[in-house]
C-alpha cells in the first residue's frame, strides 16, 4: 500500500497515477471535504482518459476502487512509501514528518512532493533521514512524465533505488538531483515565470503578447504567465522567495507586481484571477 497525504492538485494527481498502476492507496487530509473534491477531480480525470479510450470504463472504476479517503493518519501505519503534498511552509512539513514518523512502519520511505522546501531540514525532523526523500511530480500529474528525485544529505543509495525503480514502474521518468533551493526544475522554471512577469511590469508587452512568444516562439506549451495562474502565484512567489533567500543573489527578488497580486489575493486559477480571468 502506498500513502498521500494532502489531496489537494498535487496530492489527488499522485493518487490517481498510484492506483493506475495498480497500488492500493490511502490518501489523508484533515479535512472531510477536500477529500470529497479530490474524489471528484479523480474521477474527472480518469474519464478524460476513457473518452479518449486509454482506459476501458471498468478500469477506471478498478483504479478509483483502489484508493481509500482518510482523516486519520494512522490509516498509513502499513505503508511501504508516503508522499507528502501538503501547504509549502516547512513548520507544517515538519511537524507532518514527525507525526508520520511515529505511525508509518519502519521500513516505510516518506517521500516529499515539495517543491522548494530543503529535503535535508524536512528528513532532519524525522528518526529516519536515510527514507526521507523528494518526489517531486510536476503538474497535471496524471500527464506530466517528469519526476525529479531528489537526495537529501542523509538519503540512502536503497532509497533512492527503490523510489527509482516505482517511479519508472509507473512510466514516468525519474531524473536524480541534489538537494538545493528549488532543485533543478523550480531553480530554472521560476526565475523565467518571475521575468515574464517584470516584462509586464515595465510595460515590455502585454500578458497576451508574452505569453505568444513564449508559446510560438519556443515552442512551450502554455506562456509563463499562463503557468503561473496553472501553479499558482502564492506557489511561484513562495519559491522565489526561497531562490532569494537560500541563494542569497538578488537576481532571485520576486517581482514586486507579483507580490502585489498574491497581496490582493488573485492567485490565479483557483482563485479565477490571475493574469487572465478563468
Ligand atoms: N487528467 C487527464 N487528462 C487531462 C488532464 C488531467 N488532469 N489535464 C488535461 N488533460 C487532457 C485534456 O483532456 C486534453 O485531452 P485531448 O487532447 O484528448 O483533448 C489534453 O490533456 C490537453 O489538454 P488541453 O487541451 O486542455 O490543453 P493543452 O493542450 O494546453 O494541455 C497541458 C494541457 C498538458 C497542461 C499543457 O498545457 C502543458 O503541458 N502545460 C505545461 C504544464 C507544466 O509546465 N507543468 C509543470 C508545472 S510546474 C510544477 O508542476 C512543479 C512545481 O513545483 C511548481
Amino acid at each position: 500500500m502506498l500513502g498521500v497525504v494532502g489531496a489537494g492538485t498535487m496530492g489527488n494527481g499522485i493518487a490517481q497515477v498510484f492506483a493506475t498502476y495498480g497500488h492500493d492507496v490511502v490518501l489523508s487530509d484533515l479535512d472531510e471535504g477536500i477529500l470529497q473534491k479530490a474524489h471528484g477531480t479523480i474521477e474527472k480525470s480518469l474519464s478524460r482518459f476513457v473518452k479518449k479510450e486509454r482506459l476501458t470504463a471498468d478500469e477506471a472504476a478498478a483504479i478509483l476502487g483502489r484508493i481509500r479517503t482518510s482523516t486519520a493518519l494512522g490509516s498509513l501505519a502499513d505503508a511501504e512509501l508516503v508522499v507528502e503534498a501538503v501547504v509549502e511552509r516547512h513548520e507544517v512539513k515538519d511537524r507532518l514528518f514527525r507525526e508520520l514518523e511515529e505511525v508509518v512502519q519502519p521500513d516505510g520511505i516518506l517521500a516529499s512532493n515539495t517543491s522548494s522546501i530543503w529535503i535535508t531540514q524536512i528528513a532532519s525532523a524525522t528518526k529516519r533521514p536515510d527514507k526521507v526523500i523528494g518526489m517531486h511530480f510536476m503538474n497535471p500529474v496524471p500527464l506530466m512524465k517528469l519526476v525529479e528525485v531528489i537526495r537529501g544529505h542523509d538519503t540512502s543509495d536503497e532509497t533512492t533505488e527503490r523510489v527509482l525503480e516505482l517511479a519508472r514502474s509507473m512510466d514516468k521518468v525519474p531524473v536524480e538531483v541534489n538537494d538545493s533551493p528549488g532543485f533543478v526544475s523550480n531553480r530554472v522554471l521560476l526565475p523565467m515565470i518571475n521575468e515574464a512577469i517584470y516584462c509586464l511590469h515595465e510595460g515590455v508587452a502585454d500578458a497576451d503578447a508574452i505569453d505568444t512568444v513564449m508559446k510560438l516562439g519556443m515552442a512551450h506549451p502554455m506562456g509563463p504567465l499562463a503557468l503561473a495562474d496553472f501553479i499558482g502565484l502564492d506557489v511561484c512567489e513562495a519559491i522565489m522567495e526561497v531562490l532569494h533567500r537560500d541563494l542569497g543573489d538578488d537576481k532571485y527578488r520576486p517581482c514586486p507586481l507579483l507580490r502585489k497580486m498574491v497581496m490582493a489575493g488573485h492567485l490565479g486559477r483557483k482563485t479565477g484571477r490571475g493574469f487572465y480571468e478563468y
